[in-house]
């Protein structure tokens, strides 16, 4: 059931002029964000232009947003840990809270060097997740800063690699699969160990002789809608906010398959082994 835009009107979103985008254009890691794990581990540097999670023997390190957002268009770019990588995890994603929480994943899996990351993705709704699709990059994401983007709005969500789409989760509630849409998020992230899940099954051990191990972030970019006091505020001039209603077209469905196709490493709606009983419901309603 395709939503309105006069339905998100009773979500009481209330648009704010465009005054305010301006100031919403640039991110300040020193206004938006709150170092939340690590100690000295986690960094905000340059007057707030520029942050760096850092991860040793003892410890990782991580920061999530003061804000909450219901639905947006978020925008942050990330350097990944360069060198031998193998074992360390970069996770960004928007989160909300408790049992039933939704949630939309970026992971980033780091490799021996030389190797390819894999970027691994996820949507929960409503406390279930189970739905990862992996993929490898085009480039080296330890070289340089490259954008990583969701697009959250009440009909989809996506998933964008320098404005490149990689995955697309419809709103299917009416063939009754949850979809995130009133629990606010905020935007976390963290720099972690994970052994095990990371380096092959554990076959590849971390090589702390390169360790503090750094990622770092950048033009921090948020069109959405804050979440205070029980009401959705959108802030954006009226360009900003055509993410409410934004849906791939022809040509963005194009580069979606190109990235699926040749991209694409693991896909949960095509693991038989995994759902023997058959594929969830949004597997065989949407193409993927
Ligand atoms: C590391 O690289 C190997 C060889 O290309 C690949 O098979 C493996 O999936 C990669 N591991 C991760 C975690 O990306």
């Amino acid at each position: 059931m395709p939503i309105s835009p006069s339905l998100s009107l009773a979500f009481n979103v209330l648009l704010v002029a465009s005054l305010i985008a301006a100031t919403f254009g640039i991110g300040n890691f020193n206004q938006d964000f709150d170092l939340t794990w690590g100690d000295d581990r986690a960094k905000i540097l340059n007057d707030g232009q520029l942050l760096t999670l850092t991860l040793d023997k003892v410890s990782g390190s991580g920061f999530r947003s003061k804000n909450e957002y219901l639905f947006g268009k978020i925008d942050m770019q990330l350097k990944l840990v360069s060198g031998n990588s193998a074992g360390t995890v970069t996770a960004y994603y928007l989160s909300s809270e408790g049992q039933t929480h939704d949630e939309i994943d970026f992971e980033f899996l780091g490799n021996v060097s030389g190797q390819p990351y894999t970027l691994h993705t996820n949507v929960y709704s409503l406390g279930k997740g189970d739905r990862e699709q992996q993929f490898r990059l085009w480039f080296d994401p330890t070289a340089d800063f490259h954008t990583y983007s969701v697009l959250w709005n009440p009909q989809r969500i996506i998933f964008y690699v320098d404005g490149t789409p990689i995955r697309e989760f419809k709103n299917l509630e009416s063939i009754g699969v949850p979809y995130p849409k009133s629990q606010a998020m905020r935007i976390y992230s963290s720099l972690w160990e994970a052994e095990d899940w990371a380096t092959q099954g554990g076959r590849i051990k971390t090589d702390w002789s390169n360790a503090p191990f750094t990622a770092s972030y950048r033009n921090f970019n948020a069109d959405a809608c804050v979440w205070i006091n029980g009401q959705s505020s959108c802030h954006g001039s009226a360009t900003a906010f055509a993410w409410m209603d934004q849906r791939l077209d022809a040509t963005s469905q194009k580069r979606l398959q190109w990235v699926q196709k040749n991209y694409m490493i693991y896909n949960y709606c095509t693991d038989f082994q995994r759902f023997p009983r058959g594929f969830p419901k949004e597997c065989t309603a949407t193409k993927f």
